[in-house]
């Protein structure tokens, strides 16, 4: 039987889903020790395993699975939301848990109240666009940054940012508030559309184990 191929985002996140798999009985022996002793390496197979990983970026899961490379991933929902691929979100198997928000200084709560025209910078240029456009019906400007999202306000770029919250602390670090809150964010476990009909079987059953060990928690 081949075995099933499992994307995971790499980082906290493939530690937790590790962790879960593992204690759902999804983990072989061999893929436990090549995970515990190559800490540079992208991916587990072994022989005795009935599911391989590979480790991809935090936005990229969600195309490896998509495109059939992985049959299964595990995925944050902001990946999930920015990328919009056409998969099945099967289990929100929640650890990875933070916010999606719009933050930004005290006084550029009224300017986002009012529906002015902003600017937004953000890594997630998706989710702004559907958050302003769609559901508040505000026309912005989107400003697509990489990272340390927080310094645009700060230096001028932009009026807020659309970006995660987990702890809060990068935010009260830079002096910037959650003006509001675009939505919760968990991993979940997502399975390729053609996968979920070839392997019904073996991915219900991988479903209904990981299932359990989270109502045990
Ligand atoms: C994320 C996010 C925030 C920070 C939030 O950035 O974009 O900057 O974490 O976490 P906190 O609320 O616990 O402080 P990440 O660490 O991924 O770095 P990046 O900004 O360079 O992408």
């Amino acid at each position: 039987m081949k075995p099933l191929v499992c994307a995971l985002t790499k980082g906290r996140l493939a530690d937790a889903a590790v962790e879960l798999f593992d204690k759902a009985g999804e983990l072989s022996g061999g893929i436990r020790a090549e995970m515990k002793k190559n800490s540079r390496r992208l991916i587990f197979s072994s022989e005795d395993s009935d599911i391989n990983f590979f480790l991809a970026k935090a936005t990229d899961v969600p195309t490896y699975v998509d495109y059939g490379a992985a049959d299964i991933g595990v995925a944050g929902k902001d990946a999930l939301l920015e990328g919009k691929r056409n998969l099945y979100e099967v289990l929100d198997l929640g650890v990875g848990k933070c916010r999606m928000v719009v933050a930004g200084p005290a006084g550029a709560r009224d300017l986002v109240r009012r529906g002015n025209n902003i600017r937004v910078a953000t890594k997630y240029p998706q989710i702004a666009i559907d958050y302003f456009t769609r559901r508040k019906q505000q026309s912005v400007e989107i400003i697509m940054l990489n990272g340390s999202v927080e310094l645009a306000p700060i230096v001028g770029l932009s009026d807020v940012i659309v970006d995660i919250v987990e702890t809060g602390g990068t935010l009260r670090e830079n002096g910037l508030d959650i003006l509001e809150e675009i939505t919760p964010i968990s991993a979940r476990l997502v399975v390729n559309r053609a996968s979920m009909k070839i392997e019904h079987a073996r991915i219900v059953e991988l479903i209904k184990n990981i299932k359990t060990i989270l109502q045990k928690r």
